[in-house]
């Protein structure tokens, strides 16, 4: 089959590899119809997430339609020709976690546990393309993928909505949503969101759909300015990095206090610091005395109102610098972050867009043929053609 495999830093490339096998009882393999390319995906190709081998298969947001399943899948939950949607954390469903609905710390899908546990003090659950850190499992840009566990991550779909409609299932829907309801939003709360990318987008989106009184939604709009476009189409309002302290207009526009959420859709390769943080950062990642630039982390702390909420689902992958935790301590503020729990919400969301409050569609700005995928690799990275949400179709 074909599928996009990782050659090295910047380096990715459409291949011929051997088909996916069933390797365990509870197995399954889906037939991809549409997949995406994820903000993740570029600190994969960048080279910020380590332990990723050359020829490793990348992509953990497929959908498509189950062709194989192991003899011991639970068919009363998915069987041969369901159209499924496939999250990207791998879940076990029944370990201590799990039974938590705490899908991403699942604890019995990472067979590469000790990096993790090494890294981190304990592993995350195993994640489709992400490297070996998660567990070295080939991703879903490809035109098959063996899903473990298959009755617990096949979660099956209707037939009689689209793709598009649905394949934001599999991560960057349930990432904004969790992403927000993490925060308990009041009606009268003032949201802001950091990051005008794909998951900023589905953020300020579940923010509104969780009754945020007011969403501001942050960005440069000399790089992205479509980002800062979609966000006000959504009815947020919008601050422009490129032009404007962002500190002083969260205040002015919160009456002086700052929000009463902050949420990070950025993650650790934000860029706009001030030339002295950005040296700071700079040096310290190329000394290796620093993995990620938590510019925004700073930000969000220090305009974050009093006993308010910072939210953090942009990634992070190992430590960071000058987080100001006198600021955090003294404003008395709470910080939640984590890889979403994708299982949890499903049900959920699936709801929103049958009832029609959401049409998630609306992000897609770029459909390509998988063999395409290093062309899409490039749009994404560099923002090109107003590029906001790359789904590859492998059948084209
Ligand atoms: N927690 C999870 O489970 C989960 C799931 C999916 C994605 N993510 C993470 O979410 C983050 C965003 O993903 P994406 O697909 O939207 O990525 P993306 O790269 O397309 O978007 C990031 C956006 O942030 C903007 N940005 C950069 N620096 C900024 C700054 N200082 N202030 C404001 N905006 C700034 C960029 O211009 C860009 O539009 C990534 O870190 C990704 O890894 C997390
Ligand atoms: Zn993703
Ligand atoms: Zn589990």
């Amino acid at each position: 089959m074909k599928a996009l495999v990782w050659c090295a830093p910047y380096k990715v490339k459409v291949e011929n590899v051997p088909d996916p096998k069933i390797l365990n009882r509870r197995d399954a393999i889906v037939k991809i119809t549409s997949t995406c390319i994820c903000g993740s995906d570029l600190h994969l190709l960048d080279g910020y997430i380590p332990f990723m081998k050359p020829g490793d298969i990348m992509g953990h947001e497929p959908m498509g339609v189950v062709v194989e399943v192991g003899p011991d899948v639970d068919r009363n939950r998915v069987k041969v020709g369901d159209r499924v949607v496939v999250p990207f954390p791998i879940a076990c469903g029944a370990c201590f976690f799990c039974k938590r609905q705490l899908y991403s710390c699942c604890d019995n899908t990472n067979p590469k546990a000790y990096l993790g546990e090494e890294m981190f003090g304990a592993s995350t659950a195993g994640i489709f393309g992400y490297s070996h850190l998660t567990g070295g499992y080939a991703g879903g840009q490809a035109e098959f993928l063996r899903v473990p566990f298959a009755d617990v991550n096949c979660q099956v779909m209707p037939e009689d909505l689209t793709d598009h409609q649905l394949v934001f299932l599999s991560d960057i829907f349930p990432t904004g949503y969790m992403a927000a309801q993490h925060c308990n939003i009041q009606s009268d709360d003032t949201v802001a969101v950091w990051g005008c990318g794909p998951v900023g987008q589905f953020t300020i989106r579940s923010a509104m759909l969780l009754g945020a009184g007011k969403v501001i939604a942050i960005d440069d709009a000399s790089v992205v300015p479509e980002r800062l476009q979609m966000a006000r189409d959504a009815g947020a309002t919008t601050i422009d990095i490129h032009d404007e302290y962002v500190y002083d207009r969260l205040m002015d526009l919160t009456g002086g206090i700052g929000p009463d959420v902050c949420i990070d859709a950025v993650g650790m390769e934000a860029h706009g610091g001030s030339f002295i943080s950005n040296a700071y950062d700079a040096i310290k990642t190329n000394l290796f005395m620093e993995t990620e630039r938590p510019y925004v982390i700073r930000q969000a702390i220090n305009c974050c109102r009093k006993g308010g909420t910072v939210s953090i689902p942009g990634v992070y992958g190992g430590v960071s610098d000058k987080i100001p935790m006198g600021a955090l301590m003294n404003k008395g503020l709470t910080i939640k972050t984590g890889q979403t729990h994708v299982h949890r919400y499903v049900p959920e969301l699936l709801d929103h867009i049958r009832k029609g409050r959401i049409d998630p569609s609306f992000v897609v700005t770029h459909r390509m043929p998988l063999s395409e995928a290093a062309k899409g690799y490039e749009i994404f990275r560099f923002r090109k053609d107003g590029c906001i949400k790359v789904v590859l179709d492998p059948a084209a």
